[in-house]
């Protein structure tokens, strides 16, 4: 799958139908069976007779939802996920539709508050504006995609690169294991898809594979994370304490094959981890996430290098005789 296809395409939390159909039509040809369940998680399952093992990528992205369209035709809204509210203006949204906006303020000094925010999609009438987008219809970020010899840069790289590795461990991965690929639903706003669909799958072991944060840059809070550092093994974040021996296995795997790995406690936010670890009567769950700078903005950064090595210890993983 070519990355620029799967960060580009539209799918805010609760709204996944397309970066799910885009999903499902490479992940048909790896896996055993391809579905989907009542809350849009998709799940592709490559069977085997030893291990159930768990894979989990979130295939939501961040966006607003229209909450009131005005006389002049200006759309007020909210935001889906950890929108970061101050860095809003004059940023452009896209609808499912196509439509386009720009998000500005009406407050004199800026101030950066949602309820002083509104996006203008160019029509000059309540009737017009109501002709293109409803109140309810959702938003994402609009951010282009561009590489370089050794970065990516796009909007929802948080977390089409996890699920764009998910394919590519799915395409390579051989060996016994009973393997889920799982693309969960509405991770933004709550690890919510992945609750149900590490009920119903009731994996032994799990991962979430998401993007963390860095320290490296003079914007960031000290972290120990690092672009181009390799793949990052999560020891905790907000939602989760991994497994210390799916964390260990994690960096025996990297060590035996020559992946460059680095350790990640991230102090802000969850990942699908969360949801997964309390499942039932609890799974044993790790983590491995794929350094990324300006999280939940428009112009996300990872490295190449990173990814390719977050591909390698997921397979290694996959692969692994328990
Ligand atoms: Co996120
Ligand atoms: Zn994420």
């Amino acid at each position: 799958m070519e990355m620029k296809a799967i960060t580009q395409c539209w799918g805010p939390s609760g709204r996944e139908g397309k970066i799910s159909e885009l999903i499902k039509s490479e992940a048909e040809k790896y896996a055993d069976e391809v579905y989907t369940d009542a809350l849009g998680n998709l799940i592709a399952h490559k069977k085997g007779s030893e291990k159930k093992i768990m894979l989990a990528a979130h295939m939501d992205e961040i966006g607003v939802v229209v909450t009131y369209i005005d006389e002049n035709g200006f759309l007020r809204f909210s935001n889906i996920g950890g929108v970061y509210i101050k860095r809003l203006l004059n940023r452009r949204v896209e609808f499912a539709n196509g439509v386009i906006g720009v998000i500005d303020t009406e407050s004199d000094n800026k101030e950066m508050k949602l309820s002083k925010m509104f996006i203008d999609i160019g029509a000059s009438t309540k009737a017009e504006a109501e002709s293109k987008v409803s109140v309810g219809d959702m938003a994402v970020f609009v951010g282009d995609y561009i590489e370089t010899d050794s970065v990516i840069i796009s909007k929802a790289l948080d977390n089409r690169i996890g699920c764009a590795a998910l394919l590519e461990v799915m395409e390579r991965a051989s060996g016994d294991n009973d393997v889920y690929f799982c693309f969960t639903a509405q991770e933004e706003v709550g690890l919510r898809g992945a609750k149900a669909v590490a009920y119903s799958v009731a994996p032994e072991y799990a991962l979430a594979v998401d993007v963390t944060d860095t320290g490296d840059t003079p914007s960031a809070d000290k972290m120990a994370v690092k672009l181009g550092g390799g793949a990052a093994v999560k020891v905790m974040d907000r939602s989760v304490i991994c497994n210390a021996d799916v964390r260990s296995l994690l960096i025996e795997l990297a060590k035996r094959d020559g992946i460059p790995y680095q350790l990640e406690v991230m102090t802000d936010g969850g990942t699908d981890a969360g949801a997964i670890h309390t499942s039932r009567d609890g799974v044993k769950t790790g983590g491995v996430s794929i350094p990324t700078r300006y999280i939940h903005s428009p112009s996300e950064m990872a490295s190449k290098a990173d990814y390719n090595a977050a591909v390698k210890l997921l397979t290694a993983f996959c692969e692994y005789k328990f």
